[in-house]
């Protein structure tokens, strides 16, 4: 038997089947166009992700046997905004998870509104990327738009609802809009009121590992599958990508070095950081999470080789990082987009500081990576300060194919680095949360302990780590020294 895990991200949607026994048969991936209309928007096509995921599944259900298929789920992209009208068409491009517009929209919740109370109704604060700043929005800038609202949904469950004509959303993804009362599990009324939403325009709520029902006849046959194929709601990627690396119990954590980098710890029972400064959400496991996010992780590295030094050669400019000392006097501040943790501040900028007339592209390399590292172990640290004791992450993303990365992470926080034996992350996630849902499992933790093992682990050397203590503790001096300017030295927006 085949389960599908369909991992709808930022860039492009892959997709895997899986086997009985956990082995990735087949995978694909297929690509679609972001947006950027203005500088500090980002939207996509709805029709294009779904587009994209048919012509995906034909591929990947060539050459393997269909008939054997038994269920799918899906990952996707957290927080974008779907609407859709009465006539089910997509009233306007999706504002998608990295888009900064709602700076006003934040200000009036967190100040007007106020964070205890938006943390009481919901476990959280808002955010720009949430999705109830850019309902807000809509309704302030767009009021045809809002009023032709029939149903608000997260991008997977576009997916989901064009796969099954079933409007259904699950916990994880939910705790992303700042509409979820985390905590119980349920749509926050008091919250929907202050946003001009009715319950009604929104999705019902299954836990990620729920069948929502089948795939619908005439798609199954388009696609040669059996019209009873399982489809299963998934999660949000962090939480999906979690389940991927086996990562679903408390003290456990995972951090994924992807374009955003971001530091994931599973816990039993719902918990906050009192500053609100960690997303506290629902798992896709039935139980919670906290997790830290720094936007531009990956994305500086990528930034960094290709945009300044306009390169593709990653593992050359790597190779003269690992050279360059570490007791340098180079920072660097990966706020390229803003930062959510531990800052909450879209006017942050990326910058490097400490530079004298012996420093070479090494050093500047080596401050990209111990950068992200340090802004990483700023969450890690408030993760500490709420109990929460980590001593090995479970490391994933396109960062972590850099040996010195990891290193550098294992030396930063002090933690063993595993990697484990699937690298597929939220489509493998997916799959998982498929195999569960169909019944192959009794639990998500079942099925995690059955397929996934670590394969290398990277150990921190002391040396370096008493070093980095030191150089941590500068690097958090840096933005509360300069945050006034962002805005003040901003010459054009
Ligand atoms: C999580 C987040 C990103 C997006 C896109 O809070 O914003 O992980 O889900 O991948």
């Amino acid at each position: 038997m085949y389960f599908i895990g369909i991992d709808l991200g930022t860039t492009s949607v892959k997709i895997i089947a899986m086997d009985h026994l956990g082995n990735i048969v087949k995978s694909i991936n297929k690509e679609y166009p972001i947006f950027f209309p203005n500088p500090l928007w980002s939207e996509q096509n709805p029709e294009d992700w779904w587009t994209q995921t048919i012509n995906g599944l034909k591929v990947l259900l060539e050459g393997i046997d269909s008939e054997k298929v038994k269920a799918i789920s899906f990952g996707g992209q957290m927080h974008g905004l779907v609407m859709l009208d009465r006539e089910d068409k997509i009233i306007r491009p999706a504002i998608l998870w990295n888009d900064q517009r709602t700076e006003k929209q934040c200000k009036f919740l967190n100040e007007n509104i106020g964070k205890n109370r938006l943390s009481e109704m919901t476990g959280n604060i808002a955010i720009t990327g949430f999705t109830a700043p850019k309902i807000l929005w809509v309704k302030e800038n767009e009021p045809e738009n809002f009023n032709k609202i029939r149903r608000i949904m997260l991008p997977k469950d576009y997916l989901a609802y064009k796969m099954t004509g079933i409007f259904a959303t699950d916990v994880s993804d939910a705790s992303g809009t700042l509409y979820l009362d985390v905590k119980n599990r349920i749509w926050s009324l008091d919250m929907l009121e202050i946003i001009g939403v009715n319950e009604t325009q929104l999705p019902k709520l299954y836990e990620s590992y729920e069948v929502i029902g089948s795939i619908k006849p005439d798609l199954a046959s388009e696609l040669g599958l059996k019209d009873d194929v399982k489809v299963i709601i998934g999660g949000g990627d962090q939480a999906v990508a979690a389940i991927g690396g086996g990562i679903v119990k408390h003290h456990s954590c995972s951090l994924s070095l992807g374009t955003s980098g971001v530091v994931f710890a599973p816990t039993d029972r719902f918990i906050i950081d009192e500053k609100n400064r960690l997303h506290s959400f629902c798992h896709a496991n039935g139980k919670f999470h906290v997790m830290g996010v720094t936007l531009a992780a990956a994305a500086s590295l990528k930034w960094w080789v290709e945009f300044i030094n306009k390169s593709n050669d990653f593992d050359y400019i790597l190779s003269e990082a690992k050279d360059a000392e570490i007791d340098d006097n180079v920072f660097y501040l990966p706020y390229l987009m803003g930062e959510r943790t531990p800052h909450n501040d879209p006017n942050a900028r990326g910058t490097f500081i400490g530079m004298d007339m012996t420093h070479e592209r090494k050093h500047m390399t080596r401050a990209v990576l111990e950068g992200v590292a340090f802004s990483l172990r700023d969450t890690f640290e408030i993760m500490k300060d709420m109990g929460i004791y980590i001593s090995d992450i479970s490391i994933n993303g396109g960062g972590a194919q850099s040996k010195l990365w990891c290193e550098i992470i294992a030396d930063v926080l002090n933690v063993n680095v595993n990697k484990v034996n699937t690298s597929e992350g939220p489509a493998y996630g997916a799959a998982i949360l498929a195999s569960v849902g169909y019944g192959l499992f009794d639990t998500v933790e079942d099925a995690c302990e059955t397929f996934i093992k670590i394969t290398e682990t990277i150990e921190p050397n002391k040396e370096r780590v008493d070093l980095y203590n030191i150089k941590h503790e500068k690097f958090k001096q840096i933005y509360p020294a300069i945050k006034g300017l962002f805005k003040t030295l901003t010459i054009k927006n």
